[in-house]
């Protein structure tokens, strides 16, 4: 084929891809509810402000809740989604149940924005801006959040249970479902650099502390004591030394074979490569964590937004509007 008929194919895909994928996410916007919903961004800011400053956790909680979201079918709202009679929710999902927390405390967000703007506001935009608000009431840096997203009017607890990653996942596992939602391995680095805050329950890291070689002995026997061998599932320990704080101490904590989770120190096992050089520079460089983590934040909050006249505004986060 001749250079121009090449040129004209390429054209064609590239106007292609853009329209299929460009648009979707380039829809999304840091001023979308500039003149709709002014005090929309202040509102969500001050209800995590106050929530964290009653318990650091609820920040990684919040944090916790968008990544949920997005990884099934989308930055949608459907995690928020109660039962009904057509679908069940994702909430007791494998991934979910027990686990996933701050279902109030968004309810208090959505209460407030309907009171100021009714219908406005989606339910996934407010944990796109709650998890970033988290991030920052922990100590961390800010980035510009994109919003426009929409709530689905359904959920998935199938979707739930395939797309949200295993404690138990190894790094192919973990590099191939985040490459599925468009994430680079870079980007499981960082993004995995959010269990610098928070807990988990004893049942997803007693195969860990009492079956895994690649631990720091001192660090597995003290977790012991907070985490039977069997029994005590939900008993709940730091996924970091600083479970309060949103810094870099989850990668220093890794270095010394610290990981809580068989997937976190799976992204670092001595033998080098790229995992290995990369929780090095984080742990080395919270500046260049912060910068990257916010970068994949927002790559994490363009998956599959529903936008335009797709989905709905939820009016209830935990329910999809009636008639
Ligand atoms: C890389 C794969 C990941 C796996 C296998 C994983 C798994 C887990 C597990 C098992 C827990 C403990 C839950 C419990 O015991 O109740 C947890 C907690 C947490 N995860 Fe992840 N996670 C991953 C990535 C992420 C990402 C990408 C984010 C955010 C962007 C995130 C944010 C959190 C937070 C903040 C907590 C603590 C929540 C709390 O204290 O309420 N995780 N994760
Ligand atoms: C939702 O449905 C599932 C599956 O039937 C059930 O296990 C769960 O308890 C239900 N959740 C609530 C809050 O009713
Ligand atoms: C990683 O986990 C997958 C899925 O559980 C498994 O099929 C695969 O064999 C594992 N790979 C390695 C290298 O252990």
């Amino acid at each position: 084929m001749d250079s121009f008929t090449y040129f004209k194919f390429k054209l064609c895909f590239t106007i292609f891809f853009f329209i299929h994928y460009g648009l979707a996410s380039a829809q999304l916007s840091p001023n979308f509810y500039a003149s709709s919903c002014p005090q929309a961004l202040s509102t969500i800011k001050s209800v995590v402000d106050s929530v964290v400053s009653q318990e650091r956790r609820m920040g990684a909680s919040l944090l916790r809740l968008h990544f949920h979201d997005c990884f099934v079918n989308g930055c949608d709202g459907s995690v928020l989604l109660d039962n009904t009679t057509t679908f069940t929710g994702e909430k007791s999902a494998g991934g979910n149940i027990n686990s996933l927390r701050g279902f109030k405390v968004v309810d208090r967000m959505k209460s407030h924005l309907e009171r100021i703007c009714p219908g406005v506001v989606s339910c996934a935009d407010i944990l796109a801006i709650a998890a970033r608000d988290s991030v920052v009431a922990l100590g961390g840096s800010s980035w510009t959040v994109r919003l426009g997203r929409r709530d689905s009017t359904t959920a998935s607890l199938s979707a739930a249970n395939s797309n949200l990653p295993s404690a138990f996942a190894n790094i192919t596992a973990l590099t191939s479902l985040f490459s599925s939602k468009g994430l680079s391995a870079k980007d499981l680095v960082a993004l995995s650099g959010s269990h610098t805050v928070g807990m988990a329950r004893c049942t997803v890291f007693r195969a860990r502390i009492y079956k895994e070689t690649n631990i720091n002995t001192a660090y597995a026997k003290s977790l012991k004591s907070n985490c039977p061998s069997s029994g005590g599932d939900s008993i709940i320990s730091p996924l970091d030394t600083t479970p309060n704080a949103f810094d870099s101490s989850y990668y220093t904590n890794l270095l010394k074979l610290k990981g809580l989770l068989h997937s976190d120190q799976a992204l670092f096992s001595g033998g080098g490569g790229f995992f290995d050089s990369q929780v090095k520079a984080y742990s080395a460089n919270s500046a260049s964590f912060f910068k990257d983590f916010g970068k994949a934040m927002i790559k994490m909050g363009n998956i599959s937004p529903l936008t335009g006249s797709k989905g709905q505004i939820r009016t209830n986060c935990r329910k999809v509007n009636s008639g």
